[in-house]
C-alpha cells in the first residue's frame, strides 16, 4: 500500500498535559507518541509524510522523524488550518491524502489500510475512521441521518444534547481526495466557541457540494485513544506494555509474571529466554535465547546480551555488550561496559563508569572472574581469564593483563593462572 502520501497533526499545545514538552513527545514504553504514529506511515509505506509542528516544533523537529517532511504551523488554529498549511507541498499532487493526529499511539496499521482500501474503492472524496465507544467525552460525534447516512461531524462543544449522548466518535484519522480536500479548506469556517477552523467541518460541506462521503466503523475502540492528559498516558502505556508482553510471549519468551513486568518498545529478546518477575527493560535493548534475566533486575538502552546469560537480582547493566554464558547473579552495575563470554560478575561488583564529567569504557575478557565487590574504575581493561579479587579497587587507566590474579585497594597483580582454558 504506497498510493497515499500522509499528514501528521502535532502542532497542538497539549495543554492539560500541564508539561513542558510536547505532548507528541511524551513517552509510552519508552516511545515518543508520534513515533508510534510514524510507524503507521512508513508500515503501510506512505509516498511522503508530513509531520505538522508548531508548539515546541525544535524539539519535535530534533527527536523524531527521520524521513518525514516538517510543516510549520506558525499560529494554532485548529486542524483544517494545520492541513491547509501542507497545501504548498500538495498543490500539485493527485491522489490519496490519509490525515492522522499525533497524539493517538495505540492506533493500528491494519484499521488505517481498511481505510485506505475502502477509500480507493469507492471513490469517495473523504472517509472517516469511527468508533462506538462506551464514554464518548470529548471526542466529535458522528451524526447521521434518519437512514443512517452520514451527515457530520460535530464537536463536543457545539453538540446539542441529543448529539452529545451519540456514542459513534470521529477516531481523528482521514482519508481525502487531495483535491477535493484543499478546494473545500478554503470554505471552512472560522468556529466562533473555539476561535479554530476545524477539519471535521470539511465533511458537512463537502456532502453540500454532492461529493461522496464514507465512513468505516472499527470494532476495535482503543485505536481512538487519544492522549490530552497524564492519565491517558497511563492508560495507553497499560495496554502497549500488555501488547508488548505478549508479543514476546508468543514469540517464546517466558515472562513469569506479566503483572510486574516492564517491557518497553524496541526490546528483542530471544527463545526460551526466562523474565522473572519485577524486572524492567528498556528500549533499545537485545537479548538472546536461554537467558534468565531477574528477578528484579533492570537492563538499560544500549545494552546487548548474548544467549545463556544469567543476570539476577538487584543487577543494572546499561549500554554495555555481555558476551554467551556471562553470570551477572547478584546486585552489582554494569556500565558502558564489554564484557567476554563466560566471564562472571560477582556479587556487588560496580564498573564506576563515570568520573563527573565523562563515560568510561570498562573491557572485561572472555572467562575472567571479578571477585564479590570489586570496584572497576574506568577506563580498563581486566584480561581473558583474569581474576580481580573480592572487595579490590581496579584504579582508573590499570590494566590487568590475562590470565593474572589481581587483589587489594589499588589492585595489584599477585600471580599467574595457569589453567586458563581457551
Ligand atoms: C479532534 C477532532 C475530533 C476527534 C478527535 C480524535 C477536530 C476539530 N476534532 O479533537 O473530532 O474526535 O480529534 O482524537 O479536528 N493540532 C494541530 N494544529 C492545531 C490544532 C491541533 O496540529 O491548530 C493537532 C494536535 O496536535 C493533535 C491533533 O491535531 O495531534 C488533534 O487536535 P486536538 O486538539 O487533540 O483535537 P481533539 O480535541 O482531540
Ligand atoms: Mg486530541
Amino acid at each position: 500500500m504506497n498510493n497515499f502520501k500522509a499528514i501528521i497533526l502535532a502542532a497542538g499545545r497539549g495543554t492539560r498535559m500541564k508539561s513542558e514538552i510536547p505532548k507528541v513527545l511524551h513517552k509510552v514504553c519508552g516511545k515518543a507518541i508520534l513515533e508510534y504514529v510514524l510507524d503507521v506511515t512508513k508500515a503501510l509505506r506512505s509516498l511522503a509524510t508530513y509531520v505538522v509542528v508548531g508548539h515546541g516544533y525544535k524539539k519535535v523537529m530534533d527527536s523524531v522523524g527521520e524521513g518525514v517532511i516538517f510543516v510549520q504551523q506558525d499560529k494554532l488554529l485548529g486542524t483544517a488550518d494545520a492541513v491547509n498549511r501542507c497545501f504548498s507541498h500538495l498543490k500539485d499532487y493527485r491522489g490519496t491524502i490519509l490525515v492522522l493526529c499525533g497524539d493517538t499511539p495505540l492506533l493500528s496499521k491494519d484499521i488505517v489500510a481498511a481505510l485506505l482500501k475502502q477509500h480507493l474503492r469507492s471513490k469517495a472524496s473523504a472517509s472517516v475512521l469511527t468508533a462506538n465507544i462506551g464514554n464518548p467525552q470529548g471526542y466529535g460525534r458522528i451524526v447521521r441521518d434518519e437512514k443512517g447516512g452520514f451527515s457530520a461531524i460535530r464537536e463536543q462543544k457545539d453538540a446539542s444534547i441529543e448529539e452529545a449522548k451519540i456514542k459513534e466518535i470521529n477516531v481523528g484519522v482521514y482519508c481525502f481526495n487531495s483535491k477535493d480536500l484543499f478546494g473545500i479548506l478554503k470554505k471552512v469556517k472560522l468556529n466562533p466557541g473555539k476561535k479554530e477552523f476545524y477539519l471535521t467541518d470539511v465533511i458537512e460541506l463537502l456532502l453540500a457540494d454532492g461529493k461522496k462521503v464514507t465512513t468505516l466503523t472499527t470494532r476495535d475502540e482503543t485505536v481512538a485513544f487519544g492522549i490530552n492528559t497524564r492519565e491517558d498516558l497511563a492508560c495507553a502505556q497499560a495496554i502497549i506494555r500488555q501488547r508488548l508482553l505478549s508479543k514476546h510471549m508468543l514469540s517464546g519468551v517466558t515472562v513469569v509474571d506479566p503483572q510486574t513486568t516492564f517491557i518497553e518498545a524496541g526490546v528483542s529478546i530471544g527463545r526460551d529466554t526466562i523474565i522473572h518477575p519485577m524486572t524492567t527493560i528498556h528500549t533499545d535493548v537485545r537479548i538472546g535465547k536461554n537467558c534468565s534475566i531477574g528477578p528484579m533486575a533492570r537492563i538499560r538502552p544500549g545494552t546487548r546480551i548474548s544467549d545463556g546469560v544469567e543476570i539476577g537480582n538487584f543487577a543494572e547493566v546499561s549500554r554495555s555488550s555481555l558476551g554467551c554464558g556471562v553470570f551477572q547473579k547478584h546486585f552489582s552495575f554494569l556500565g558502558d561496559a564489554t564484557v567476554g563470554r563466560g566471564a562472571n560478575i560477582g556479587a556487588g561488583v560496580v564498573t564506576a563508569n563515570f568520573d563527573g564529567v565523562n563515560k568510561n569504557k570498562t573491557f572485561i575478557g572472555r572467562q575472567a572472574f571479578i571477585g564479590s565487590d570489586a570496584i572497576l574504575v574506568a577506563p580498563n581493561k581486566v584480561g581473558a581469564g583474569a581474576m580481580i579479587g573480592a572487595g579490590s579497587v581496579l584504579p582508573k587507566g590499570r590494566n590487568i593483563p590475562a590470565g593474572m590474579v589481581a587483589v587489594g585497594i589499588p589492585a595489584r597483580v599477585i600471580k599467574k593462572i595457569s589453567n586458563l582454558s581457551s
